[in-house]
């Protein structure tokens, strides 16, 4: 049962108890969607709390775009759960976890179904069914969509459904620290963005489905206050390991603009989606040449998001890309009608800053999308902290070494059903939450917050945050080179001793929020570099210009953990083996018929 009561350290600092069975930390797709199992399993609303650090509704999930993965077949019938699953470790480069990514593909299809009964607004075909569309390296037509606003038709859909049900939620809360002993998760600490109070979340089971770490890029398609690395470094402080985090994936579309004109500055990297392309979009560099012939002529624009990245950024490279940095993305053959309805938060957005996507091509670069690593979770989205789970892009093992589009929203109504569902079956009671953590952990981390806000430090927060996105760019982007990865870990130490010493404003202020942001972004940051740096090979969305081939040897999973005497302990795991049914889905070969769209 949810309770509250107000505690003090000392006359000074005061803050918030909360008792509750289950803490899910994270309101977007993922979260809502635990919430809703463990209610649908017999969990009482009093026993659940969803935190979100924005309002109800406005999570992270709402710039998803383009679809979610299910192998309905609407199109094409042979289409099955074994091909989704086998496309999607061929191109994870068969470092998915298997058993995970047979999780999702499986369940998919009855999680399309189910959310088409809770009234998601789907795209349909003439004959009323779930329409599905292409999309890069999918063997099939597989990609269900609400027009090019998917992620938004999805949360709305959940949140819905959880307040139907009366799931409480409380918005514009940070989480700052879990409280664990190493063995066990106990609960959570934060702030209350708003009125600063601090809070001590006393709980058996957290789940954490707080997002990845893709805005650790100065280019990225993510908001620029989420996406911070939250969610896999608050598992690794609590002594979870983290894996696979020098897979970052670059979305080949973002916006590339003119960033001198006011009007466009801010829109630089946001999320042109793949959908264009799935939707028969073409792309040209500066010299009118539809290059992807050049690079992939079988799959062309729809080939895997790593190899249209890397071709566009060597387009560019070559001195082929336009003045504002890109090259042309053209869908002005297909008629407007077409465009309007299939595409319309594109056209209205291009349309609103001047460009008709029905007459002219947009410029596209790539820029950072999804970190497909994360936190190693076991078959049920648990950590190896007892009561500590991660799911959604916060967990790792899905993806592998290359997402494919869709894939996200797939994974996190997958896991959030697995999840919710297997936290339901063993109860959900309020964790007893130690003094000794309390006293030990809780309260001293709170007095440091504390002490952090109103600071006079040396450093302004925005600047070393920049100066971080922008290390990332430089050494460990698109091309990464062991030296060039060796020389960003020194620089991060640099950026470590400034992070010491921030000017931060008060507990409500947006600085404080990144300078906590800041913190989540060193660690992670030194995960993706370190990772980087040991895997000596080209895998997918990882290209070493120093070793640019894969190798079966590295068909391995880097893991990071906190050494019992500091620092990062990085290890490799082999990895497992499909199950018969998708090891017949990947000997059959099954390829995307690129031309089959022309
Ligand atoms: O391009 C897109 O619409 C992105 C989809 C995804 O990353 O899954």
């Amino acid at each position: 049962m949810e309770s509250r009561t107000d505690s003090a350290i000392d006359s000074a600092l005061s803050y918030g108890r909360i008792d509750v069975g289950v803490l899910v930390i994270g309101a977007g797709a993922a979260g809502a969607r635990t919430a809703i199992e463990l209610v649908d399993n017999g969990v009482s609303v009093d026993d659940v709390l969803v935190l979100g650090k924005r309002n109800h509704g406005d999570a992270h999930t709402t710039w998803a775009r383009g679809g979610i993965n299910g192998a309905l077949g609407t199109h094409d019938a042979e289409d099955s759960w074994a091909i989704h699953a086998a496309d999607t470790l061929n191109e994870g480069h068969h470092i998915n976890d298997p058993a995970k990514v047979e999780t999702v593909a499986r369940q998919l299809p009855d999680r399309l179904r189910e959310l088409d009964e809770w009234g998601m607004a789907f795209s349909r075909t003439e004959d009323g069914e779930i329409d599905q569309r292409y999309f890069g390296a999918q063997s099939f037509r597989r990609t269900a969509f609400a027009g090019d606003h998917t992620g938004e038709s999805l949360l709305d859909t959940l949140v819905d459904q959880a307040q139907q049900r009366s799931i409480p939620y409380r918005e514009n809360v940070m989480v700052t620290k879990l409280l664990s002993d190493g063995d066990q998760v106990y609960g959570a600490v934060g702030f209350d963005m708003a009125d600063g109070e601090f809070l001590l979340f006393n709980a058996g089971t957290v789940v954490l489905a707080a997002g990845g770490y893709a805005s650790l890029y100065n280019r990225h398609t993510s908001r620029d206050d989420e996406n911070n690395g939250d969610g896999p470094a608050l598992a690794y402080d609590a002594g979870a390991s983290l894996m696979d985090m020098e897979f970052v994936q670059f979305h080949p579309t973002g916006m590339a603009v003119d960033e001198t004109d006011p009007d466009w500055e801010p829109w630089d990297g946001r999320l042109v989606t793949e959908a264009v392309r799935g939707e028969g979009g073409r792309l040209y560099n500066a010299d009118g040449e539809r290059f992807m012939k050049r690079y992939s002529p079988d799959q062309m624009e729809l080939d895997a998001r790593d190899v249209v990245a890397r071709a566009i950024a060597q387009e560019i490279a070559e001195g082929r890309g336009t003045e504002n940095g890109g090259v042309f993305l053209d869908i002005s053959h297909r008629d407007r009608q077409f465009i309007q309805t299939r595409l319309p938060r594109m056209y209205e957005r291009f349309a609103g800053l001047g460009v008709d996507m029905a007459e002219e091509p947009v410029e596209v670069a790539p820029a950072a999308h999804y970190g497909m690593g994360g936190v190693v979770v076991d078959d049920n989205g648990e950590t190896e902290i007892d009561g500590l789970f991660a799911i959604g892009e916060t967990m790792a093992g899905v993806h592998g070494a290359n997402r494919l589009g869709g894939n996200s929203l797939a994974e996190t109504v997958a896991f959030g059903t697995v999840t919710g569902r297997r936290i339901a079956s063993e109860g959900a009671e309020p964790g007893a939450l130690p003094d000794s953590i309390v006293g030990g952990i809780a309260e001293p981390h709170m007095a440091h917050l504390d002490a952090l806000a109103d600071s006079p430090g040396k450093y302004d927060v925005d600047t070393v945050f920049t100066e971080l996105q922008e290390l990332l760019w430089e050494h460990a982007g698109i091309l990464r080179g062991g030296d060039r990865l060796s020389a960003g870990l020194d620089e991060l130490t640099r950026l470590q001793t400034k992070a010491s010493d921030l000017e931060v404003g008060p507990i409500t202020s947006e600085s404080f929020e990144f300078a906590m942001d800041l913190g989540f972004m060193l660690l992670t940051a030194e995960a993706v570099l370190r990772g980087a740096l040991e895997r000596a090979e080209s895998r997918g969305a990882h290209y070493r210009t120093d070793h640019p081939d894969e190798r079966d040897g590295w068909r391995r999973n880097i893991t990071a953990k906190r050494a019992d005497l500091g620092g990062m302990a990085l290890a490799t795991e082999p990895v497992g083996s499909p199950s018969e049914g998708v090891q017949a889905a990947l000997e059959e070969g099954h390829k995307l018929e690129y031309h089959q769209l022309e």
